[in-house]
């Protein structure tokens, strides 16, 4: 080997060790930065074994704790059957009732209605005293394989009009609320030169145009004047540029259909929490946001709760930080008033979607949930337990 060839592998060798070191000195910095968010004096310690819907449903305020849940997955665990009962009092079909999901999709064809699922989905609700939502007639996702080459331009209008005379009409008046619209605006789109109003270049925008949100909900309150009329998005709660970014654009998008007379009557705040960025959580942000909501006249609804612990190392570290940032982001949201109910996506580790969407690097199970995948309460239990135990109610006032 020449000089020349020896001196540039020396640098090479050099150069990659370096490189190797400083990759691992900054993993370790965030490792470190992660769990500096741990507070071991953090107990979490909660008085008698109350269940979280008879915690929130104080009288005063009648806050309603919920989750989302899969029919089939109530129908083979009854375990955890037993447990949604106990602990909910109104659920969201994670897949019932939207367009399509992988079993027992609810538009098998353009002109078919699969409405199987949906239908045990009520009569569990109704067989145990629970509320129940509707998610979602309008999203971008959960779209069937057969839409794109079917729904065009000249028959967008139509094909949603059968979808929400036939799906809204069918639960009309058994309904508590329907997310009508999912997830409009888009994140960062200031970054990535999106539209000025953040509208999502959804197919439903690209078919029908900017009109196609009032549109769904007029026809959405004809076909069930009963229902609370939502509309839903997440990205939103963090001290960041992009989540300022998106709540400014959905106030704007929410202002704006309330000045047109579209018949709205809640916004449904996803939730979905990242523990490894609880340091950006600032409850004065999170309380001017949903004050702001609440000053439209509108109701507010925690839609879709959870805090993905992917990022956050193994040890006892973890269900600590996941349990503080439930109850740090339950205690600033319920001080609005305006807040009438709390679900969060999935009651147990054991049937979370974030397995799915965000698997920890060390491919260990995921712990964003309530309830372990035993069904046993965990301290993110005791930490919501506490958010509602200690939530404001306001007072009535007294005459004198
Ligand atoms: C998710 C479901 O939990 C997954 O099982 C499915 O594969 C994709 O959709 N925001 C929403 C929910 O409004 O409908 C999404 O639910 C999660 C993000």
């Amino acid at each position: 080997m020449s000089k020349q060839t020896r001196r540039h592998f020396l640098w090479l060798t050099v150069g990659t060790l370096t490189a190797l070191g400083s990759v691992s000195v900054n993993a370790e910095i965030k490792r470190q930065q992660i769990l500096a968010l741990d507070d071991p004096k953090r107990r979490f310690k909660v008085v008698e074994k109350t269940s979280l819907k008879h915690r929130a449903f104080k009288k005063g305020r009648k806050l309603l704790y919920g989750a989302a849940v899969r029919h089939d997955q109530i129908a083979q665990d009854g375990l955890y059957a037993q447990n949604i009962v106990n602990e909910c009092a109104i659920l969201t079909p994670e897949w019932a009732l939207k367009w399509h999901t992988p079993n027992k999709p609810l538009r098998p064809s353009p002109l078919e209605f699969d409405f199987s699922a949906a239908d045990a989905s009520l009569a569990f609700t109704q067989t145990h005293g629970l509320l129940l939502r509707g998610h979602t007639l309008v999203w971008h996702h959960s779209l069937p394989p057969w839409f794109k080459n079917t729904v065009t331009k000249q028959n967008a209008k139509g094909y949603l009009e059968q979808h929400i005379r036939a799906v809204v009409g069918r639960y009309a008046g058994k309904i508590h609320s329907w997310d009508v619209v999912n997830e409009a605006i888009e994140e960062g789109y200031l970054l990535h030169k999106g539209r000025r109003d953040g509208l999502r270049n959804t197919p439903w925008l690209e078919l029908l145009g900017t009109n196609y949100i009032d549109y769904a909900f007029r026809l959405t309150r004809e076909v069930d004047p009963k229902a609370l009329l939502v509309y839903n998005d997440y990205g939103l709660d963090y001290d960041t540029y992009e989540d300022e970014a998106k709540r400014n654009a959905v106030l704007r998008l929410l202002k704006h259909l309330k000045s047109k007379g579209t018949p709205i009557d809640a916004f449904g705040m996803q939730a979905h929490l990242d523990a490894s960025k609880h340091r950006a959580f600032k409850p004065a942000v999170l309380r001017k946001f949903l004050r702001n909501i609440a000053d439209l006249g509108l109701k507010i609804m925690i839609t879709e709760l959870d805090v993905t612990d992917k990022e956050i190392p193994l040890g006892p570290e973890r269900d600590r930080i996941v349990a503080s940032v439930y109850e740090d982001y339950l205690n600033a949201a319920l001080q609005e008033k305006a807040v009438i109910s709390v679900q969060t996506w999935g009651l147990s580790d054991k049937y979370t979607w974030l397995s799915e969407f965000q698997p920890r690097n060390d491919s260990s199970q995921v712990r964003p949930l309530l309830l372990d995948t035993s069904m046993n309460r965990k301290l993110s239990w005791n930490a919501v337990a506490r958010a509602l135990s200690n939530m404001h109610v306001p007072t009535p006032f007294k005459h004198t």
